[in-house]
């Protein structure tokens, strides 16, 4: 689907701002980016956004940061890496990279823009790991073209991504999970990991529980997960 047909207002263009969609390009303009200031950072993102002169330092991606919990973890527990988040809607922008900054991360920054189009984002071999966690379902049968992880786009972020790194997906819906799996099987990941109850897996141990995945817990639904890796470079 191409951007036109996907009809979301770029944040310029909103006639009456709220706090947080002005908190963009004023309180936290040097970590938060607007439509047309994220797509001036493809292929420089580690140089322009984080000044870092290492085209080798690693820098990870999650789509749908919601309310960024897992952002500011991520950001803070790893501070040897680089995170950027994507988000649609600006309270939950605002929220997550807020977040990050009052953990103490330097190393976080966050875009409004829609993930489908990640190549006017990143160019080829940008990033390194990426999080989808609990992606919007989209389960009326109706609405399943707005599905995110389709394999044509699976195939698109893997071009993205360097070699060797993974991608992690998590979902509460049953019927996405399965839908995926099927996506990802006719793409050139290779399954590294699954689950159909992570929190009864060998990796519960290791997973940090999303504001979502919480309530879905809460209601005793098993968390499916799933990691695919980027075959390392012959
Ligand atoms: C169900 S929430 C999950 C949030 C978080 N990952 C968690 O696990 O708590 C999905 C989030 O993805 C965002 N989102 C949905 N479609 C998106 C898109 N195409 N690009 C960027 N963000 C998107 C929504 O605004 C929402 O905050």
């Amino acid at each position: 689907m191409s951007e036109a047909r996907i009809n979301i207002t770029k944040t310029r263009d909103i006639t009456t701002p709220t706090y947080y969609v002005q908190a963009i390009q004023t309180e936290f303009k040097d970590f938060a980016y607007d439509e047309d200031r994220a797509v001036e950072l493809r292929g420089h993102w580690r140089k322009k956004s984080f000044g870092v002169d290492d085209g080798n330092w690693p820098l990870d991606l999650e789509i749908g940061t919601g309310n960024g919990f897992f952002f500011a973890h991520r950001a803070q527990a790893e501070p040897g890496r680089l995170l950027v988040g994507l988000e649609l809607k600006f309270k939950p922008l605002i929220q997550s990279i807020r977040r990050a900054l009052k953990a103490g991360a330097a190393n976080a920054r966050i875009a409004r823009y829609h993930a489908n189009f990640l190549e006017n984002l990143f160019s080829p071999g940008e990033i390194n790991h990426v999080f989808v966690h609990h992606p919007d379902p989209w389960t009326k049968r109706s609405t399943q073209k707005h599905r995110l992880l389709k394999a044509e786009y699976l195939i698109k972020l893997h071009g993205l991504q360097k070699a060797d790194c993974f991608v992690d997906f998590k979902t509460d819906s049953r019927e996405y999970f399965f839908w995926a799996l099927e996506q990802f099987k006719q793409t050139p990941y290779i399954f590294e990991r699954y689950s159909e109850n992570l929190h009864s897996s060998e990796w519960s141990g290791e997973n940090f529980t999303t504001f979502f995945e919480r309530m879905f817990l809460e209601k005793g639904q098993p968390i499916f997960y799933l990691r695919v890796r980027k075959a390392v470079a012959q």
